[in-house]
């Protein structure tokens, strides 16, 4: 009898493994935002609230605030370029049931930390609140790391981290007073696994799990939590802002439609159920590149193998969506 038991057993755990192996291999995210996505909370479920996005006058950030602009939710809009935010604005007007004081378009340097004090005060000033901070400006890079000087590494520190880092130091305050809030950082499926051609970008995202991994711990008792999001290969203007080895120096390269990535707007529909479920870490991904996150976490040392085999060319083929 008891064997029986142990057969029934067996046969749903093998069922249980198709059905994820299944699942997984036509996902475009991991297995669990996905399941939370289709039964979790919706976007909508953040209507009201006052969300802050950094690096939204183009691609992944731009379509994050139309995504919460449909949810009600109210938006400040952060970049260099006020043009494209005011652009940016005008959309979300016109997808969001919101109206023109719902939406601050407020210009920021995230390099110039400086200036983050004012920026947090007049956001302040204008809704009392931040309930969501989405630290999402950031820049990639492109080269050896033979071939990039240290300049170029100081700068991409710059902006990467020690630009989110000051904002979140800046706007943390005003959550605990209020024992509530929520810090979103988009990091990269390259913050999770060495890339090729791409040290000082991984090196950047890399460094943020360890800052912003640890707040989520320091900030548990004041009911802050902590969302990072994982994307691969996504739709958006990066690879034409990318540095490459030699500081001034620009990729400037627009992506071809035939690349295999996520489109941008699918990105700010996972990311929009990540953050309404506050999920704490979220990956975006179409294959391969999805699973190759699945063996790096759960099977570090084939990964490792397997990385050295692949070799530098086809694997950042796979990080630039050719096939
Ligand atoms: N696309 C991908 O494949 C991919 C994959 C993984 C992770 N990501 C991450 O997604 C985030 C958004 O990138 P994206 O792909 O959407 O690229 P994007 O279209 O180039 O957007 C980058 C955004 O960051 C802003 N930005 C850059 N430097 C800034 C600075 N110093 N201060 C303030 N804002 C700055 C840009 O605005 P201004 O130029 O107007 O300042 C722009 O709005 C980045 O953190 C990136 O690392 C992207």
């Amino acid at each position: 009898m008891s064997c029986c038991w142990c057969d029934v057993l067996l046969y749903a755990f093998v069922a249980f493994i198709v059905v994820q192996l299944i699942r997984l291999i036509f996902a475009d995210a991991d297995l669990s935002l996905l399941w939370k996505e289709k039964f979790g909370k919706k976007a909508d479920s953040l209507k009201g609230q006052v969300v802050w996005i950094t690096g939204c006058s183009s691609g992944i950030g731009e379509y994050l605030a139309y995504e919460l602009a449909k949810a009600g939710c109210r938006l400040i809009l952060s970049a260099r370029r006020i043009e494209e935010l005011e652009r940016v604005k005008k959309q979300c007007l016109i997808y969001g049931p919101i109206s023109d004081e719902d939406i601050l378009v407020a210009p920021l340097d995230v390099a110039d930390v400086s200036s983050h004090e004012g920026a947090v005060e007049a956001v302040i000033n204008h809704f009392g609140q931040v309930d969501v901070l989405v630290n999402n400006a950031g820049r990639s890079q492109r080269a050896m790391i033979c071939d990039t000087s240290i300049e170029v590494d100081r700068e991409m520190i710059d902006i990467n981290v020690v630009g989110q880092i000051s904002l979140t130091k800046t706007v943390l305050p005003h959550m605990r007073k209020r024992k509530s809030g929520h810090i979103v950082v988009t990091s990269s499926l390259a913050g999770k696994m060495g890339v090729p051609f791409s040290a000082t970008y991984c090196l950047t995202k890399f460094a943020l799990h360890g800052w912003f991994d640890s707040l989520r711990i320091e900030s548990c008792s004041d009911d802050i939590k902590v969302t990072m999001i994982c994307p691969g290969p996504v739709f958006s203007d990066i690879t034409k802002h990318c540095f490459t080895g030699q500081k001034g120096q620009l990729l400037n390269q627009a992506m071809k439609s035939n690349e295999k990535r996520v489109t941008t707007q699918r990105c700010a529909e996972l990311m929009a159920a990540g953050i309404a479920n506050q999920v704490e870490e979220v990956w975006i991904a179409l294959q391969p590149v999805l699973l190759l996150a699945y063996l790096t976490q759960y099977f570090p040392s084939i990964m490792k193998w397997l990385a050295c085999r692949l070799g530098v060319k086809t694997l950042m083929k796979v990080r630039e969506g050719r096939n």
